[in-house]
């Protein structure tokens, strides 16, 4: 997994954002990182000094799934629309293992982290620690699928297995940037400390799906910008991006495979709605969290908006190949609501920054909320545009470069 995906958390907490913490810069040594997984690049190191991450209504989620229904979804006694043959060469592709040896650091990292001062090394921060949690969520995911579904449908399961080990790689590699910074997470802490969400089955397939593909075209995106503006090449980890990405991308087609095997969730009209439901809520959840940060982007040399709506219309036009419905994001009125739920997602913030009393603020908040709300169902409500299953024969295993 790459991309974060949070909005379709019921709302518990919100307005409660908070884009840095000074607690995180303070303390000077970092030590020690924890991953509860056997594939950690890490090595434990002296004392542990725990980073968390501050939980909003935006903050990357860990998922949980009901793995009964997931055993018999692959039982291919029980389903018939499972092509093994498909499986076995996506298999083949994950045990080629094409990065391998991509994820190895040099001394240029510490280096250029050392020369990043102020509000930029912090929002760094702060994007490592969510990237990492990011990926890590899919590693937890994705290895317990495999453990689960060994005995339904052992293919299945090592492909799930092989995701889990390509996103302990990009978690551990994230990782290694915050001891740059002389942070580390610990993600054995937060394996057993943080809330799970729960979806069902069909809703990790249509969010995955979204989050691989979405963070397919963010890694490319940031990629290809640097490439040609190297003056903003500040730290070296965006020079992984590529190969990066196509792990990302491997995992967006496994989805698709998984979709097209299960064409009860793309068939009907609820197929239509939770798509576009989904696509919402991934495009919005990353809208309003990248607009929070916009430092970091334009650190980068990239124009946060223009650059979620590049990634956002990619993302919908991959999307669109299997997807029964998608939004209409080329639609000038769909970023426009977007823009609207940022400045919506501002005031809010600007209530829970005040020194007024919790419900006062709660008062606040209320009329927020309903805009906020109302925005999201008018994009909801736009019309959609028809699409998917029509081109499933033009799946490809093949690498997209
Ligand atoms: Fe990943
Ligand atoms: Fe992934």
């Amino acid at each position: 997994m790459a991309a974060e995906m949070a909005l379709v958390k019921p709302i518990t907490k919100f307005g409660c954002t908070s884009s840095s913490s000074p607690r995180r810069l303070a303390c000077p040594k970092f030590s020690c990182v924890k991953m509860s997984a056997a594939t950690s690049p890490s090595k434990p190191k002296k004392k542990a000094t725990k980073t968390e991450i501050k939980e909003t209504l935006l903050t990357p989620r860990f998922y949980t799934t009901d793995f009964d229904e997931m055993e018999t979804l692959f039982n291919t006694e029980i389903n018939k629309n499972l092509n093994q043959s498909e499986f076995e060469a996506l298999l083949q592709e994950f045990k080629t293992d094409y990065n391998q040896t991509h994820f190895v650091r040099n001394k240029e990292f510490k280096e250029a982290a050392d020369k990043m001062e102020g509000p930029l090394r912090e929002i760094f921060v702060e994007f490592l620690e969510r990237s990492c949690t990011a990926e890590f969520s899919g590693f937890l995911l994705y290895k317990e699928l495999g453990r689960r579904l060994k005995k339904t449908n052992p293919v299945v399961a090592e492909i799930f297995s092989l995701m889990s080990r390509d996103e302990a790689r990009h978690a551990g590699f994230l990782n290694k940037g915050l001891s740059d910074f002389n942070l580390a997470l610990d993600l054995g802490f937060l394996t057993k400390a943080r809330k799970y969400t729960f979806f069902k089955p069909k809703f990790i397939f249509y969010a995955t799906y979204l989050s691989e593909k979405i963070g397919y075209w963010r890694y490319i995106t940031i990629y290809r910008h640097l490439k040609e503006n190297p003056e903003f090449q500040c730290y070296p980890i965006f020079k992984y991006f590529e190969n990066w990405c196509q792990d990302e991308n491997r995992h967006g087609d496994f989805f698709s495979a998984l979709l097209k095997a299960q064409p009860q969730f793309l068939n009907d009209w609820k197929a239509k709605l939770w798509s576009r439901f989904f696509c919402l809520s991934v495009y919005v959840t990353m809208y309003l969290n990248d607009c929070q940060r916009t430092a970091f982007y334009e650190g980068i040399g990239l124009n946060t908006k223009e650059f979620d709506m590049h990634v956002i219309i990619e993302t919908n036009r991959t999307t669109a190949r299997i997807f029964p419905a998608v939004l209409d994001v080329e639609n000038p009125e769909f970023k426009r609501k977007l823009d609207r739920m940022v400045e919506i997602n501002e005031k809010l913030q600007a209530v829970g920054q005040t020194d007024d009393i919790a419900l006062v603020k709660n008062l606040k908040r209320i009329p927020l909320i309903a805009a906020l709300v109302s925005e999201i169902l008018a994009a909801y409500l736009m019309p959609p545009v028809e699409s998917g299953s029509v081109d499933f024969a033009e799946f490809e295993t093949q690498l997209v470069y």
